[in-house]
This record gives C-alpha cells, sequence and structure tokens, in this order.
C-alpha cells in the first residue's frame, strides 16, 4: 500500500476514533433471507462462482521448494498442485490416468515422483507419466498421452490462483483491478506456511463470509477477545470492482499522533484485511498472514466449510525460535499486551486464537442465525450503515446471478 493512501486512511481511523463515529454507508439495506435458504440459488451460486471461476488456492508459501505439492478438494474439482524440478506451480486434476483412483492422498509434503496407491504408475511434478507398472502388460502406450489433466494455474505476486476447467481463463488483471498493485506490494510469497484448520459449519457459505463484514460486533460478542485490542465501530472500508478493503484500528493506534506522518504505518496499529470475490477473506500484515477460503457444500444450502491458512514471516519464526522479545501476529492477537503492537506469542498460540475466536464466537452466531432463517418467519436480515461490506459483498453477487440489488429499509 502507498504511503499517501496508508495516510489518509490512518487519518479516517483517528477520525472515527476520536470522534465515536464509524464508517458511514448512508443507506440501510434489508437482505431477503431466502438467499441463504433457496437450493436453486445456491446451486447456481455453487456453479458461477466456484465450478467456472478461478479459484485462490494459497500462498507461494504452500510450495515453498521445487518438489513441493499440495492438494485440496474445495470446489468440486479434486486438485493436485505442485511446484515441478523447473519451480513453476502448475496444478493438476488429483487422478490417476489408469483407472482414475486420487493418485495423491496427503493434504501436502514434497516428492520427486508421485506413486499411484492402486496399480503404482509413477508420474513426474510436471504432471507426465513416469513409470507404468509391469509396462509389458499394456504393450506399446503413448505416455505423453497419459499425462495427469493439468489445469490453468498462475502464481502471481505470491498467490496461487487455480482455473478448474481446463480450458479456462486466468484474468487477474480484470478480477483484481486496481487492487491487483497493491496486493503485490505486500509480497505475500514470502510469507512460511505454518499450519492449517478447516472448520465445517451448519450455515450458508455467505453467512461465513458475512461475519468478516463489520467490526460493530467486536464490542458485545468479541468483548472478552478482540475487543481488548481493537476498537469496536470502526472503520475504513473502500471498495474495488467485485473485492473490497477493511481496515480497522487497534486500540494503540493513538500512537500515531506522535510520529511524523512520513513514519506512519498501518503495521501493528491497524488489521488490514482484504476481500477477493467470491470467498476470500485475507488478513495481511509484515508478520502474519491469515487466509479464509470459504466454500458452500453442494446440494446443502445450509452448510459451508472454512479452510484458514497461517503465514508467518521468516523474520518473525527466527525471533521465536530464538526467543526474542518482539513483535508477532499483532493483527490478530487479543494479548492486552498487543494494544501496541507489542504482543510476543508463539505462531501456535496466534493460530489457535484466531480459529477458535471465528468458531467459538463468529461462526456459532452464524449457525443460531442460519437456524433461525430455516424457520421462515424471517423476512429479511437488516444490513447497517456502518455494514457496507455486507452492502458491497450482497449487492456483488446478486449482480452476478442476474439477481435485484437489496432494497433500501426504511
Ligand atoms: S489407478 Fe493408478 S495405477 Fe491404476
Ligand atoms: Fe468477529
Amino acid at each position: 500500500m502507498k504511503q499517501p493512501e496508508k495516510i489518509r486512511i490512518l487519518k479516517e481511523l483517528l477520525r472515527q476514533v476520536e470522534h465515536g463515529v464509524n464508517v458511514d454507508a448512508g443507506v440501510l439495506l434489508k437482505n431477503p433471507t431466502e438467499s441463504y435458504v433457496c437450493p436453486e440459488q445456491a446451486t447456481r451460486e455453487w456453479q458461477l462462482f466456484f465450478r467456472e471461476q478461478p479459484q485462490l488456492i494459497g500462498l507461494s508459501g504452500d510450495l515453498p521448494q521445487p518438489g513441493s505439492y499440495l492438494t485440496l478438494d474445495d470446489f468440486g474439482v479434486p486438485i493436485l498442485a505442485t511446484r515441478d524440478a523447473e519451480g513453476v506451480f502448475r496444478a493438476f486434476l488429483n487422478a490417476c490416468r489408469h483407472r482414475g483412483t486420487t493418485l495423491v492422498e496427503e493434504s501436502r509434503g514434497a516428492a520427486k515422483r508421485f506413486t499411484c496407491p492402486f496399480h503404482g504408475w509413477t508420474y513426474r511434478a510436471d504432471g507426465q507419466l513416469h513409470g507404468v507398472t509391469q509396462a509389458h502388460d499394456f504393450g506399446e502406450i503413448e505416455r505423453s498421452c497419459l499425462a495427469l489433466i493439468e489445469l490453468p494455474a498462475q502464481e502471481r505476486d505470491g498467490f496461487l490462483w487455480v482455473h478448474p476447467q481446463p480450458g479456462g481463463d486466468i484474468d487477474l488483471d480484470a478480477m483484481l483491478g486496481e487492487l491487483s498493485e497493491e496486493l503485490g506490494e505486500w509480497h505475500v510469497g514470502d510469507r512460511v506456511f505454518s499450519g492449517a484448520t478447516t472448520l465445517e459449519k451448519a450455515m450458508n457459505w455467505k453467512l461465513a463470509n458475512d461475519t468478516f463484514g463489520e467490526t460493530y460486533h467486536f464490542a458485545r460478542l468479541h468483548r472478552n477477545t478482540l475487543n481488548n485490542i481493537f476498537h469496536s465501530d470502526a472503520l475504513c472500508y473502500d471498495a474495488f470492482g467485485r473485492n473490497h478493503r477493511f481496515v480497522f484500528p487497534s486500540k494503540g493506534i493513538g500512537s500515531l499522533r506522535k510520529k511524523p506522518e512520513s513514519q506512519w504505518s498501518t503495521e501493528g496499529v491497524t488489521t488490514v484485511l482484504y476481500y477477493l470475490f467470491p470467498n476470500i477473506q485475507i488478513t495481511i500484515a509484515e508478520r502474519q498472514i491469515t487466509l479464509f477460503r470459504i466454500y458452500p457444500v453442494p446440494g446443502q444450502h445450509g452448510r459451508s466449510r472454512t479452510v484458514v491458512s497461517h503465514y508467518f514471516s521468516t523474520e518473525a519464526l527466527q525471533h521465536i525460535a530464538a526467543g526474542t522479545k518482539t513483535v508477532i501476529a499483532a493483527n490478530n492477537v487479543y494479548d492486552p499486551g498487543a494494544r501496541d503492537g507489542n504482543a510476543v506469542i508463539a505462531p501456535e498460540a496466534a493460530m489457535e486464537i484466531v480459529n477458535s475466536t471465528l468458531e467459538k464466537e463468529d461462526y456459532m452466531m452464524g449457525e443460531r442465525t442460519q437456524r433461525n432463517i430455516e424457520a421462515g418467519l424471517l423476512p429479511h436480515l437488516i444490513f447497517g450503515r456502518n455494514e457496507p461490506a455486507l452492502h458491497h459483498f450482497h449487492n456483488t453477487f446478486r449482480a452476478e446471478l442476474g439477481m435485484p440489488a437489496l432494497e433500501t429499509f426504511s
């Protein structure tokens, strides 16, 4: 993020905190609850957003070296992602070309060859068929025709993108627009993958997204956790096409007043969260990145899965390993010592805090909401003037589905 933009954001947050006001979308919207329970809409969302559009599957740190691999099955096409011997990121259908079983079952690791557990055919990280067990039983076969089914894959600025269709197009300039340059400035590819958790919940995938759409709930729902270090109900919000940036202040933001603007940084005094259409929420800081990938469960409109992946800078990991008192994870940690961005906490603890806050506080609300909506008596939910991310998220995907924009509530 460029320094003038940082200064603009930080000044706006200081203004809000000092005056006790929040971002103002200027209007209330009502969101029909049908959106969370309509099977037909759920089917269209799955097809349009997850089967036909490029998907962010992780960060470069998920494939740290040639030979690294990663498997996932989040959007209907089981994926084997690799970094081949030349360091190129590739993605394949995770299926053996002999009789089609799953080629790699482990979630991640490093391997020179992949050996099918069924009959033992082997493949290279570039997808080429390497060995056929008892090849004489097959006679002459053209191995180049039996490479793994390859999918379009692009690694840009540390983000790993895959298209679920072999002929699909990944147009990152169109998808990210002017946010593309800013995302590149964070150098997210430098961070080290440190762990992942999957949360499977009885709520529509949009309810899971909604919990990332405002800070209004911090003082109440997170009163013993996030509220200890963040100002509730303060937010600098900017939409970029289908995506958005959402910055909220830590309680130590007032410390900026003691510094010249040229030295102002969002680091340690705010959390910077990006939403990337349709299902990505990602907090990015110098020392810690947390990636949330949120998926519907096909055929079950009331269920979703969230994969939470954690990445830390090598510097932070070295300091922790050496027992040095330093700053880590200030964007997510709610230890009171973190108020000025000075938390000292191990990655495992930081990961656990994020996961448990999301699961035991945010997603608990989401599951209860889903149950109440399923009762069929709530006609709509209200999105406040202080919840512009929810206005934007819902109107964006509605537009993509050809649905009318949300109506105002008055
Ligand atoms: S299915 Fe893989 S070797 Fe037979
Ligand atoms: Fe929350």
